[in-house]
């Protein structure tokens, strides 16, 4: 087994052909765009500029790569700068000095560069605003490509006039598999398809998170262990906390208004990888099964949990959708009527109405997948 590469760099997808893509995108014919992309851009047709953002390790950045090497060829090495804005310690002084030295430069190509900011949702205001005015001065010459995680922390003017924004959506866990399947072949670990299919189902659509955690087992496989059901039944424990005692302690600091406690609590849940979605769900069942809220709240508290996964789909801010949610229980639990009910008077009723609605708002609350055409449609020159 090779020890010396890491997995993931070796696998990084080198062509579009090569990408995985949700199979939604591939139906709507999401690659042939990616294609079409780079064949306009090739053709020396207008300018685009590309925005692509979600949640972690679903092939943002690895997307830009591919792009930028089937675009430049041979000259990817000289004309595609990548620029990582969390990283940048320089932050400000990259935006208004380094880059547009590299704009001014001609390219090695004769043609044009390629320039990757990725993670840009860290950067500061004044950082978009000195790359607002640089993307206006080299609009024709230098295709720009901005990564993010949280596309609401980039100004309108960028991530929505002056570029094609194109959301990612975590991968499945049976796409995952099929490709952690490939690698451990190509490989040759001694995992084995249960081994493979937890890893799969555990890593959250990040197939990054995926294919580190392929390659640890495959090692810890090589020195002894034996991934046993029983093993693989502890390491899911481990591997998110219980999204249940947050909701206990969560709904306990929201009937006593403490809404700093609940931050905290927050916080602490997902820098230590807690499910989102599952708080959401979970607290909206709880309360709705365990308090007298009446039925206009439930209906209100189902709602914007339904709005909120929604938009966690579309890779937001996890902290600020699960906040949302607490602070509305907070103000239901403390309308000064609201009591906690005997399980014996628990209204099943109430409960089963919102879930159905819970479920059919989830339903229509997932990102609407991007048709070609209306992502053709949006694309705008730049500048306007
Ligand atoms: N769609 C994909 N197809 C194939 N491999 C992928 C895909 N997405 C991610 N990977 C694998 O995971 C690694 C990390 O992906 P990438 O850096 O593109 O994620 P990202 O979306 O940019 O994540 P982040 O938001 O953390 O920057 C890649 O090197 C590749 O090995
Ligand atoms: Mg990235």
């Amino acid at each position: 087994m090779e020890r010396e590469l890491m997995w993931v760099d070796k696998y990084e997808p080198k062509s579009i052909d090569e990408l995985l893509l949700p199979d939604e995108y591939e139906k709507a014919g999401f690659r042939k765009l990616l294609k079409s992309i780079v064949e306009t851009v090739k053709g020396g047709g207008p300018q685009l500029h590309l925005f692509f953002y979600g949640p972690p390790g679903c092939g943002k950045t690895t997307t830009a790569r591919v792009i930028a090497r089937e675009i430049l060829g041979e000259y990817v090495d000289t004309d595609f700068h990548e620029f990582n804005a969390s990283s940048e310690a320089r932050g400000i002084d990259t935006i208004r000095t380094e880059i547009p030295e590299v704009c001014a430069q001609v390219p090695m190509s004769g043609k044009l560069h390629i320039i990757l900011l990725d993670e840009y949702d860290s950067s500061s205001q004044a950082s978009q605003k000195a790359l607002r005015a640089t993307m206006n001065k080299y609009q024709s010459e230098v295709m720009f490509i901005l990564t993010a995680n949280y596309p609401e922390k980039i100004e309108a003017a960028i991530s929505k006039s002056r570029v094609l924004a194109i959301p990612f959506l975590p991968l499945s866990s049976q796409k995952i598999y099929e490709r952690l399947t490939y690698i451990a072949t190509e490989e040759k670990a001694r995992l084995s398809d249960e081994a493979i299919r937890h890893i799969a189902e555990e890593c959250g659509g990040d197939v990054r998170r995926a294919i580190t955690q392929l390659q640890t087992y495959a090692m810890l496989a090589e020195s002894g262990t034996e991934f046993t059901t029983e093993l693989l039944d502890i390491l899911k424990g481990a591997s998110a906390i219980d999204p249940y005692a947050i909701i206990d302690r969560c709904l306990e600091y929201a009937q006593s208004t403490q809404i700093t406690k609940i931050e905290e609590e927050l916080v602490s849940a997902i820098a230590n990888n807690v499910n989102p979605r599952a708080v959401i769900t979970g607290a909206i069942r709880r309360v709705v099964k365990e308090y007298d809220i009446g039925t206009a709240s439930a209906y209100e508290l189902t709602k914007l949990g339904a709005e909120a996964i929604g938009r966690l789909n579309s890779g937001t801010d996890p902290y600020i959708e699960l906040l949302a949610v607490f602070a509305l229980i907070t103000k239901q639990l403390h309308n000064g009527k609201t009591k906690r009910r005997g399980v014996e008077n628990i209204l099943e009723d109430i409960a089963d109405i919102t879930e159905e609605r819970v479920e059919t708002k989830q339903a229509s609350s997932t990102p609407s997948i991007p048709n070609v055409n209306d992502l053709l449609k949006s694309l705008k020159p730049i500048g306007n």
